[in-house]
């Protein structure tokens, strides 16, 4: 189809103010700021070990003790040099950076705040993965705005219910920048030769029904019981519990398992586990399970922590890890049951066991 039969990002996001006339176009702008952060980490990433990005410094270790690739620290950067000068943000908050940023004084702060993971995946670099970027807005508290004072962690420390717009890109073997603003979720891919994001596919829905899951199984021996009962339920196949054959994918990119599930369902499980006592998951609340949360119920979809719905948790710091379980939402409410039921007995009843026929 032509450029004209379609919507670029901007017109999708002016026709949908036009709905909203109170709406100061505030939000809109700050979409298209963080986009074409993305639009410009798009053209790093395509450009593989050519790149400025492969060769600029880095192997720091960040605030999460893991090493940043060099990609990280550029992604980053991007991401803040895009967004601090617009006067839409009272600050940002980053997985790179231990304390939330301030808005430089020499440009005006706004009403919202900007979370984001820059580099999603980034252990997928090297081998030519698909990669991507998540964000999540919220509104910046009233005094920051108005009394001008800086921004502290506790402020980010909203519920994800709370987010006002949310999404990701993907550097995939396409780009594409998949946004909610609470009404939907729409999918724009990236025209390269014209530089803009053009809708592709408006109103996502994930299909409530799957017969695909993706976990890192390498981590089996550490999972809660209910975790174990789903992955054996599915690994039973047909002639299992479930009656029917499961397939399994892991990408090791959250982003490009949240597209692949978007697309076509699916569910992602990244419980917690009993691997270290000190993370009560692998993923994190802020940047990462609440807006791909907020777009999995914005399409039809559930996320949740298996005890909850994620976007319920009220995070009790900036990098906290969290339990995530996303994607068709009958089997993610399956998880969350056997979270709630009793655990299955596996082991013969003690009743047969004590005073088996055999034993007496
Ligand atoms: P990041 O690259 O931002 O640190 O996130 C990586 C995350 C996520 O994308 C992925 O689902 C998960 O880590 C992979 O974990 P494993 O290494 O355990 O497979
Ligand atoms: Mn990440
Ligand atoms: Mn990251």
């Amino acid at each position: 189809m032509p450029l004209t039969g379609r919507w670029t990002l901007t017109r999708y996001l002016i026709e949908k103010r036009r709905r909203h006339p109170q709406a100061s176009g505030e939000l809109n702008a700050l979409i298209l700021d963080v986009s074409l952060a993305c639009k410009a980490l798009a053209r790093i990433v395509s450009r593989g070990p050519l790149g400025a990005g492969l060769s600029f410094a880095g192997g720091a270790v960040n605030v999460q003790g893991e090493v940043q690739k060099p990609l990280d620290v550029l992604s980053n950067e991007v991401f803040l040099r895009m967004n601090e000068w617009n006067g839409h943000l009272g600050g940002m908050a980053s997985e790179e950076m231990e304390e939330p940023a301030q808005i430089p004084a020499s440009y005006p702060r706004g009403k919202y705040l900007l979370v984001f993971d820059p580099l999603d995946g980034s252990s997928n670099i090297d081998v030519n993965v698909a990669v991507g970027s998540i964000f999540s807005i919220l509104r910046a508290p009233a005094e920051v705005l108005h009394s001008g004072r800086n921004v502290v962690a506790e402020d980010f420390l909203q519920p994800g219910a709370a987010q006002v717009a949310a999404g990701y890109a993907i550097y995939g073997p396409a780009a594409q920048f998949v946004l909610s603003v609470g009404d939907g979720v729409a999918v724009f891919t990236l025209d390269p030769e014209l530089g803009e994001f053009v809708l592709t596919q408006a109103n996502v829905q994930v299909p409530p029904d799957t017969q695909e899951f993706a976990i890192n199984s390498s981590n089996a021996r550490f999972w809660e019981p209910p975790v174990k009962r789903y992955v054996e339920e599915c690994l039973a196949g047909k002639p299992g519990p479930r009656g029917k054959d499961f397939n399994m994918r892991w990408i090791a990119s959250m982003v490009a398992e949240a597209h692949r599930i978007l697309m076509r369902g699916g569910v992602f499980l990244y419980p917690r586990d009993t691997k270290d006592p000190d993370k009560l998951g692998r993923l994190r609340l802020l940047y990462e399970a609440n807006p791909v949360g907020f777009l999995m119920e914005q399409a039809g979809g559930r996320a949740s922590t298996g005890r909850q719905p994620v976007l319920g948790v009220t995070p009790s710091s900036l990098h906290q890890r969290i339990g995530l379980v996303f994607g068709s939402r009958n089997e993610v409410e399956r998880i969350e049951r056997y979270h709630l039921e009793p655990p299955a007995p596996h082991a013969p009843a003690p009743l047969f066991a004590t005073r088996s026929l055999f034993r007496y």
